[in-house]
């Protein structure tokens, strides 16, 4: 969705840009060369091997950007309040991510069940399967991937862990595949679980929400923030976001009411109201992509 990421960024010279999720700088160089010849970018990435793809594809942009590694959700700590023009975080993994069997994150690669963006941190996939309870573990399936058989592979899972560690993606796969055959499925049984784990590995909810409050702090008046995001998770924390930032009020408790309401500025405004999907093409040459949207919000 670069074409569209350029709409909702609206890159010029001189501008200032961040991409939170710099993965292999595809978005990022597009962003530079609109802004030619002196816009500058801070990207960031939790995953050392992306922060060098991204270096060596912007390296004829040398002297225009600062790329660092770590989480987005720190950004607002290196760079400063109300300083630029616009925020780009381009969610979950990158396809660089998925297909490398190393890294763990397909199921459909024999590989170590690993998942980590940043392997400098301790917990694996691995770790977490092997040491959670039935009921973590089945709360972790159900409420972030959407898994309807959640208690029974985590069981099932807690079970064969007596016999055996499990140690690799195939492993997973297979417990699961056996579980709840394929049938009329249209994607591997696997799917859900994988997703939720990931998730989990990469505090992926917590990064979110504490890097679009710091997506915020650091744009400028009437800068713009754009989010592509990739599942109902991520759309539900985007969406939630939105709503409390774009109010002209605020209130104290679970409940709204109307009469205990509190005027107050909005902090966002929405110039365009829904999730836009990338186009027929796009899917074609990329499927990954088929279940992006891209929001864009705007600081006021
Ligand atoms: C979909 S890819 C981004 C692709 C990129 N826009 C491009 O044009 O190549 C997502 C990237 O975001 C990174 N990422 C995900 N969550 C992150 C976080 N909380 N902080 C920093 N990087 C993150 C991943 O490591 C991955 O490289």
């Amino acid at each position: 969705m670069v074409a569209e990421v350029l709409d909702a960024l609206r890159p010029r010279p001189g501008g200032c840009y961040v991409d939170g999720t710099i993965g292999g700088a595809g978005h990022a160089a597009a962003i530079l060369a609109a802004s030619s010849p002196t816009g500058w970018l801070f990207g960031c990435d939790r995953d050392g091997a992306a922060v060098e793809a991204a270096q060596r594809r912007l390296a004829k942009y040398a002297g225009r950007f600062e790329i660092r590694r770590g989480n987005f959700a720190e950004l607002s700590e290196w760079v400063a309040a109300g300083s630029c023009d616009g925020v780009l975080l381009d969610l979950g993994v990158s396809s660089a991510q998925l297909d490398t069997a190393g890294r763990g994150f397909s199921f459909q690669q024999a590989g170590p069940l690993d998942m980590r963006m940043d392997v400098r941190q301790p917990m694996t996939a691995a770790e977490l399967v092997n040491t959670a309870s039935a009921e973590e573990l089945s709360r972790i399936f159900w409420e972030l991937g959407g898994e309807k058989d959640a208690r029974k592979f985590a069981r099932a899972l807690v079970r064969e862990r007596e016999h055996h560690r499990f140690e690799t993606t195939q492993e997973l796969a297979e417990l699961v595949g056996r579980l709840a055959p394929r049938y009329g499925r249209k994607t591997h049984p696997a799917t859900k679980v994988f997703q939720a784990l990931r998730i989990v590995v990469n505090d992926e909810i917590g990064s979110l929400q504490s890097g679009l409050a710091g997506a915020l702090r650091i744009l400028k008046t009437g800068g713009r923030l754009a989010v592509i995001t990739f599942h109902s998770l991520e759309v539900q924390i985007l969406k939630e976001f939105r709503r409390t930032r774009a109010r002209d009020y605020a209130f104290t408790g679970e409940v709204d009411v109307p009469e205990l309401r509190e005027p107050r500025s909005p902090e966002l405004r929405l110039p365009v109201r829904k999730g836009c999907k990338p186009n027929e093409s796009e899917v074609a040459e990329n499927p990954r992509s088929r279940s992006a949207q891209l929001w864009i919000m705007e600081k006021v």
